[in-house]
């Protein structure tokens, strides 16, 4: 007798990238994995990547993908039970956290969405948050849309990273053809020209783009039947803080273009809302982590990045100020959230994305990768003063609500997969920071090559 389950096995992953390739070998080493033949490999692929990391332990999916065919096991009982009640099942649960992981996969896979369109696929939060939504349905239809600017960043360009689409869409959403929208259940707007340096050169663009035509978006979304909005805004619309951290009701103090353009487009999507259309602004803590397309003009990458290649960090400030962050896979997490999320009274919500004890001074990210990455030197500059832009987020509201899809990552974890994603590449470039994966330089690139005008528009 056979019954057939879907096994996901994370043994010694160490590279999410790399994913499967480099784990199959491993089953034989397995002692309980013996007895499982595998029929069928090639789906698994799209369950591997993201999955919270358990040591020493295996998942064991619904519905088939592998068969195991050792009838006296005992695990083969369990599994049957576990078939039935649709949960997944953990060996090795040696932890209440490794618990609370269980019932969170267990709630985001039963995701009822068809078709989702994720504007700005094709930068750094875009394929992990791809790739995450194809491990928790197959059958979901993923359109990405994306003008392309930074499509080439890849730090290993032979591997095609953005296979989890069903399609990809290239275009510009200042120009969007809302025929796209069509039976369409919920849109992501991650497309935005995304930090402050582009914002300060590019204001009108800034504007447009993530104000603007996200609204318009928005608006064309509703119009078209789609139900939810979900759009990517940023802690920084608080501007600095003392040693408050900011809950959603503090008082806005945008001080960049781009922190402006998020808050005008957030007030401009909450008119939007009514029964049938709903809007989630999550205002994300900064980035960090391993992306297929990984950005180096964020903090924490920039100090993995420049102690894995030239072994120093270097603290432009005393490193006292503060700066909450999060990781990728985090993100990725809190929007399957609001994915899921039951709109009920608030069909309009703007909310604080991060973890409260992911407030950092930057000294303390400098430190923790120092620790992990060996013989670093760690300096600061010469009669050093703190940074003004300091600030603190209160993220108290996020746990209440989603206490199921909070950010699991550990610090040191990030930092190992940075470390690994760049050692795993070619990527050696000591100036770094004068590299296309730092997303001014490639516009100015292709800026310069006659690609794109200054209204940052493709020449053709
Ligand atoms: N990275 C962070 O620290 C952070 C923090 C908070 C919020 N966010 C927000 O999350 C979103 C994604 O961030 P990211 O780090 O992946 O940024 P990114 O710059 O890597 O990606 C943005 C993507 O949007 C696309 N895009 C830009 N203008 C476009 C246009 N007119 N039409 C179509 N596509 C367009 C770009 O080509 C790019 O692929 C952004 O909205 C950003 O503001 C990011």
């Amino acid at each position: 007798m056979f019954l057939k389950v879907k096994v996901l096995f994370k043994y010694h992953v160490n590279n999410i990238a790399n994913g499967i390739d480099k784990i199959l070998p491993n089953f034989g080493s397995m002692p309980i994995l013996n007895k499982i033949k595998i029929k069928k490999t090639s789906k698994i692929r799209a369950l591997v990547p993201i999955m919270p990391k358990i040591k020493n332990s295996l998942i064991i999916f619904l519905d088939g993908i592998f068969t195991i065919s050792f009838l006296e096991n005992i695990f083969f009982y369990l599994t049957q039970i576990i078939t039935r009640l649709s949960v997944y099942f953990f060996l090795n649960l040696t932890s209440k956290k490794i618990f609370e992981k269980l019932f969170f996969i267990a709630h985001i896979y039963n995701m009822n969405l068809k078709k989702v369109i994720v504007l700005g696929n094709l930068g750094y939060i875009g394929p992990i948050l791809v790739q995450y939504l194809r491990s928790l349905s197959k059958n979901l239809e993923i359109i990405g849309y994306d003008t392309g600017f930074f499509q080439g960043c890849l730090l290993n360009p032979e591997h095609n990273y953005d296979r989890y689409l069903s399609q990809q869409i290239y275009g510009d959403i200042r120009l969007f053809n809302n025929k796209i929208l069509e039976n369409t259940d919920a849109i992501i707007c991650l497309a935005a020209i995304s930090n402050d340096p582009i914002g300060d050169i590019y204001e009108k663009q800034t504007t447009d783009i993530n104000a603007k035509s996200s609204f318009d978006l928005a608006k064309a979304a509703k119009r078209a039947g789609v139900k939810k909005f979900i759009y990517a805004s940023s802690c920084s619309v608080y501007g600095v803080s003392n040693n408050d951290a900011k809950n959603e009701s503090a008082e806005l103090n945008p001080l960049t273009a781009y922190s402006r353009s998020k808050i005008s487009c957030e007030k401009r999507l909450k008119e939007l809302i009514n029964n049938d259309f709903s809007v989630t602004c999550l205002r994300f803590a900064t980035a960090c982590g391993y992306s297929p397309r990984l950005r180096l003009d964020l903090v924490l990458n920039d100090f993995v990045a420049n102690a894995l290649i030239n072994k120093k960090i270097e603290l432009l400030s005393d490193g006292s100020a503060w700066r909450p962050i999060i990781d990728v896979n985090d993100m990725s997490r809190s929007i399957v959230w609001a994915l899921n999320r039951d709109v009920g009274n608030t069909p309009f919500i703007a909310l604080n994305i991060g973890k409260d004890d992911w407030n950092f001074t930057i000294k303390d990210l400098a430190e923790s990768v120092k620790n992990i990455i060996p013989n670093v030197n760690l300096t600061f500059a010469n009669n050093s003063l703190p940074d003004k832009r300091s600030y603190k987020v209160d993220f108290s509201l996020f746990k209440s609500l989603a206490p199921n899809h909070q950010p699991i990552k550990k610090l040191s974890e990030t930092i190992k997969d940075i470390a690994d994603g760049i050692s795993n590449s070619n990527f050696r470039t000591k100036d770094f920071r004068k590299s296309h994966l730092v997303r001014l330089n490639t516009l100015n690139y292709l800026k310069k090559h006659n690609l794109i005008n200054s209204n940052l528009e493709w020449i053709k």
